[in-house]
């Protein structure tokens, strides 16, 4: 059985000076083509809340915009439980929150509706990449404003060198694949 780290490994793209000059993107394109590889990355992030492995089941999957809503939808449909999107500013209909943070390249704006989840409702948090965490920690604090117990955040690929996880202090982060704590920075 092949191991999930080098699955994902195996299907990131480095992509040198993008968005902007020094920085060296992690393309996950090539891990959504690949049906199966795709299929064992969602499978992996469930496993942990799924039928016996779990003694709390989770209620609902949250995901980030853009790249957070391919991972989410996904997993929520593996799951079995619904989708609550975390999208950027102007986009959600109805009463909203909002927060604001800095970006591993300049700043953003996400929001949430107010009656995104019911009170107490247990949620998992995906996204593509943990970078510095201002999106996770952003999305999370969003969650836990309108009444949701954010479980856990789960990620493809955490960029170790930016520190994401000593940010997300006592969030629970789960990363399948870690990039810079050793060899591969
Ligand atoms: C990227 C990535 C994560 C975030 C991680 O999103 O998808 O959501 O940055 O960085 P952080 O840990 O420093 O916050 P981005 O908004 O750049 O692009 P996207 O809309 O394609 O998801
Ligand atoms: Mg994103």
């Amino acid at each position: 059985e092949p191991d999930i780290s080098d699955l994902v490994a195996n299907r990131l793209r480095d992509v040198a000076d993008f968005p902007k000059q020094g920085v060296v993107f992690k393309d996950i394109t090539p891990l959504l083509g690949d049906g199966d590889v795709f299929g064992a990355v969602i499978r992996e992030l469930a496993s942990r809340h799924t039928g016996s492995s779990s003694a709390q089941p989770i209620d609902a999957v949250a995901g980030v915009e853009a790249r957070g809503f391919i991972i989410g939808a996904a997993l929520a449909h593996e799951l079995g439980v619904g989708f609550v999107p975390v999208r950027k500013v102007g986009k959600l209909p109805g009463d909203t929150v909002q927060r604001t943070y800095d970006l591993e390249y300049g700043t953003a704006t996400i929001e949430i509706q107010s009656d995104a989840v019911s009170p107490g409702q247990r949620v998992l948090l995906v996204d593509d990449v943990l970078a510095t965490g201002g999106t996770a920690i952003a999305a999370w604090d969003l969650l836990g404003g309108v009444g949701a117990e954010v479980v856990e955040f789960a990620t493809i690929v955490e960029l170790a060198f930016l520190g994401g996880r000593k940010a997300m202090g006592e969030r629970p982060v789960r990363a399948l694949h870690v990039v810079g704590d050793g060899e591969d920075a």
